[in-house]
Formats: structure tokens, C-alpha cells, sequence
């Protein structure tokens, strides 16, 4: 009796949620480690800091990232009135991950599908969200279990936003996700090509240390490929070295007629920022990753809006 009550409880409170969040999105990869937990954390500091509401939920139970990424740990979830009051990270992120229910984080959670299923759920029921224009739900990489659970649990999902690298293994696994998310009949959001592309800047000087214009720099850069360019009038110059190639996400986007939401720099600051907690948009807000995340909020935003408006069209 106790549990068709939880239940029926939980039924109601996402009923709630569906109208309380305007956009809910699923941050998918075929591979893993190709940086969707950078790109799910990265979206929502984006979008809370051109002043939108946002939630993100870690849904990777196995290895939730998320708090250590922004910086949100040792938190002591508040639950009142049967509901879990979200951790509030940067910019006013509301954050649920599993992280905050692990005694230890060193210990593998090993959960048998039913129990994983049911933590899931409760994630989604239980949580006192309230009032968001954005809700990001970070997943483990692959299209098992987990994201099948939420697109059930959550209808009207917006749709699903896809993370690559550029080279070919990853783009082959993405195409599975586009496929997935066909097979759900949700939308692709669209591709985000992530790690695409280092930038190597510098000052040319002659000996006495005055810059020298118009230099040529020459770069060997991957695959002892030669990288050309020439410096500016105060001895700048900038080169973009593809490290693991360029474009490809681009190109697996338009072969499955999907969007393309932009390019994020390969960037070393991601890998600091995670191991300390500052995101590489909290530390350097006007640097080339946060302008990059920029763009990619631009666009989503408008698929995302044009997903409301087709929406609107079919209910007339
Ligand atoms: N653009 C980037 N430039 C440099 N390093 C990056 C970039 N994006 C992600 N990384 C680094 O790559 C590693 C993996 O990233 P992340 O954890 O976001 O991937 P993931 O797809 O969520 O992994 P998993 O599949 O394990 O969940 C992290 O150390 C992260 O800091
Ligand atoms: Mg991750």
C-alpha cells in the first residue's frame, strides 16, 4: 500500500515536472571518455550564466563526475517533505548526482538493473526541481539501460545532444546514438565535436626583443604535418593543431541530417578544472572554451525552439 502510494506520488510529481522545465535534454556519446560530462557541465554553466534556470542531473551511477567537475562535493542532500532538494553548484546550477549518495567514493556501486532502474526514477520523481528553463541529463557512455529508463520515465523529452570526437572510431559510435535516438523517436538536438582542434599562441621577438611583424612561423604539428603562418604587428601569432583531426563531426552530422552544433577546443584547462572543481568556464569566462560553449548554446537553443514550434504546429 505504502509503495502504489510512493508510487502514485511520484507519478503526479512528474506529471509536475514535465510542465516546470521547459527544455530537457540528454547528453548522449557512443564512447566514453570523449567528454560528455564536460559538455553536459559546460551546457548548463553556459545557459545559467546568460541568466536561464538549469538543472543537471548525473544519471551515471557507476562514476558520476559531475560534483567533482563543478566544484559541488561534500554535500549533505536536504530532504523535505519526501522530496530531495537539489545542491545548488555555480551560476545557480541545481545539481543531483549520484556522488552525493555514495559513502564512499572510492567503492564500485554494483547494481543489478531493477535497483539501478529505481535510483533512476527516484531521480527524477523525488526531487524537488521546482520552476527550470533547462534540465541536462548526464549519462554513461552507450545507449543501454540508463538513457532508455529516463526517455520512458520523462516524457516529452526535448531531445538528445550527441558529443564526438573527431576521429573515426568515436564518429561510428555517435552514429549509433543518432540511431538510438531514432529508434526512441526523439530528436537529435544535434552533434557537439568536442577536443577538436589545440591552439598554439605566441610573440615572435627579434634579439633585442622588439616583436617582428609580418615573420613566418612554421609549426610541425600532427603527422609531421608543416603549419605555416605569419605573425601580426605586434609579433602574434596563432596556429590550430588538429589533433585528433577536424571536422569529422561535422561531416557524420550532416550524413545523418542532424544538426551541428559547433566545435569545442581542445583545451588542457578542462583536465585541470575537473581535478580541481573549477569549470574552465567559471575560470576563464571570456576564454576561447567559453566562447565556444557560447555558440553551441546559441544553436541548441534554437533547435530547441524549433522543436517547440513543430510541436505547436501538430497540436493545432
Ligand atoms: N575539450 C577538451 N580538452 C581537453 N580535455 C578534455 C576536453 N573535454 C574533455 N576533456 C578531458 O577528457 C576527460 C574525459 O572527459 P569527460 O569525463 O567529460 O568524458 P565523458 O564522456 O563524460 O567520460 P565517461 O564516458 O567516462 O563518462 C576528462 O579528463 C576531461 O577533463
Ligand atoms: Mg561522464
Amino acid at each position: 500500500m505504502e509503495q502504489q502510494y510512493q508510487q502514485m506520488r511520484r507519478k503526479m510529481r512528474i506529471d509536475q515536472l514535465r510542465e516546470q522545465v521547459e527544455y530537457k535534454i540528454m547528453v548522449l556519446s557512443g564512447k566514453g571518455g570523449v567528454g560528455k560530462t564536460t559538455v553536459a557541465t559546460g551546457l548548463a554553466l553556459a545557459l545559467a550564466r546568460s541568466g536561464k534556470k538549469v538543472g543537471l542531473l548525473d544519471i551515471d551511477i557507476t562514476g558520476p563526475n559531475v560534483p567533482k567537475m563543478l566544484g559541488v562535493t561534500d554535500v549533505d542532500l536536504h530532504v523535505e517533505d519526501g522530496q530531495i532538494h537539489p545542491a545548488i553548484g555555480p551560476h545557480g546550477v541545481k545539481v543531483i548526482s549520484m556522488a552525493f549518495l555514495l559513502d564512499d567514493p572510492d567503492k564500485p556501486v554494483i547494481w543489478r538493473g531493477p535497483i539501478k532502474l529505481g535510483a533512476i526514477q527516484q531521480f527524477i520523481g523525488d526531487v524537488a526541481w521546482g520552476q527550470l528553463d533547462a534540465l541536462i541529463i548526464d549519462f554513461p557512455p552507450g545507449t543501454s539501460d540508463e538513457p532508455l529508463t529516463v526517455a520512458q520515465s520523462l516524457p516529452d523529452m526535448d531531445g538528445i545532444v550527441i558529443v564526438t570526437t573527431p576521429q573515426e572510431v568515436a564518429l561510428l559510435d555517435s552514429r549509433k546514438s543518432i540511431n538510438f535516438a531514432k529508434t526512441l523517436q526523439l530528436p537529435v538536438l544535434g552533434v557537439v565535436e568536442n577536443m577538436s582542434g589545440y591552439t598554439l599562441q605566441g610573440v615572435a621577438k627579434d634579439a633585442e626583443g622588439a616583436p617582428l611583424a609580418d615573420a613566418v612561423i612554421e609549426v610541425v604539428g600532427p603527422r609531421d604535418a608543416l603549419i605555416e603562418t605569419t605573425t601580426g604587428a605586434d609579433g602574434e601569432w596563432s596556429v590550430t593543431l588538429d589533433i585528433f583531426k577536424r571536422g569529422g563531426g561535422e561531416d557524420a552530422a550532416a550524413d545523418m541530417e542532424v544538426p551541428f552544433l559547433g566545435r569545442l577546443p581542445f583545451d588542457p584547462g578542462f583536465v585541470s578544472g575537473g581535478d580541481d572543481g573549477v569549470h574552465r568556464i567559471i575560470a576563464e569566462p571570456d576564454g576561447e572554451a567559453a566562447r565556444a560553449f557560447e555558440g553551441v548554446v546559441e544553436r541548441l537553443l534554437e533547435q530547441l525552439q524549433a522543436g517547440k514550434d513543430a510541436a505547436s504546429i501538430k497540436i493545432i
